[in-house]
């Protein structure tokens, strides 16, 4: 499956979660789809970031689970064994793409410069990460990409809240966003995942 196929089966809005408690991730990952959220991206910043995708991938089968915040090659491998189905990146490297590649894995590197889509397109990828979104220019900046990515597409993140991401999602190179706002820790703290599903199910 690729990203876009994916993208016709939920919302195209991707949670950037931070798992502190392994016993947080199933329960969260039903709120997320219970909500029409399907495609959700576990981060590596913490330690049991890989249990809980072995979890999800096994316990919720309407999730789409992916890995971020991927900044090593193993990672991928890791993620990958653990049941990903896409990973993410902050950036762009050589080591990430090739083993993604060689896993047959689904991913989006992040990019900020028209250098790092250059990078990627010669890598033969079109779809990218755009991160840190607000930071680095925003939509204004996709609106300029657009001129010569003719066919790229973004997935934008850092910065994006419920008050910005449908200006992001209204322009024609945006295929997702993705964000932290849909899993505010304090909410995961506190377990409460029917206000979790109430901002999927806004969104
Ligand atoms: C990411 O990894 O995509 C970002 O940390 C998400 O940024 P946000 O917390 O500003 O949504």
């Amino acid at each position: 499956m690729s990203f876009e196929q994916w993208l016709t089966q939920s919302k195209p809005v991707i949670p950037v979660i931070v798992i502190g408690e392994l016993s947080q991730a199933v329960p969260l990952a039903q709120a997320l789809v219970a909500g029409g959220v399907r495609l959700l991206e576990v981060t590596m910043r913490t330690s049991v970031a890989l249990a809980a995708i072995e979890k999800i991938a096994k316990e919720v089968p309407d999730a789409i689970i992916g890995v971020g915040t991927v900044t090593k090659a193993e990672h991928i491998q890791q993620a990958n064994d653990a049941g990903a189905q896409f990973a993410l990146s902050p950036g762009i490297s050589e080591k990430l793409v090739t083993k993604s590649q060689d896993l047959a894995l689904p991913f989006m590197p992040g990019v900020m410069t028209p250098a790092d889509i250059i990078k990627g397109i010669e890598f033969g990828l079109q779809d990218f990460k755009f991160y840190p979104a607000e930071q680095a220019g925003g939509v204004n900046m996709l609106k300029a990409f657009a001129g010569p990515f003719e066919n790229i597409r973004f997935c934008p993140t850092g910065g994006i809240s419920e008050h910005n991401f449908k200006n992001y999602l209204a322009l024609n190179n945006v295929m997702a966003v993705g964000g932290s706002w849909l899993c505010p820790r304090n909410l995961l703290q506190t377990g409460d995942w029917s206000a979790i599903e109430i901002l999927a199910k806004q969104c």
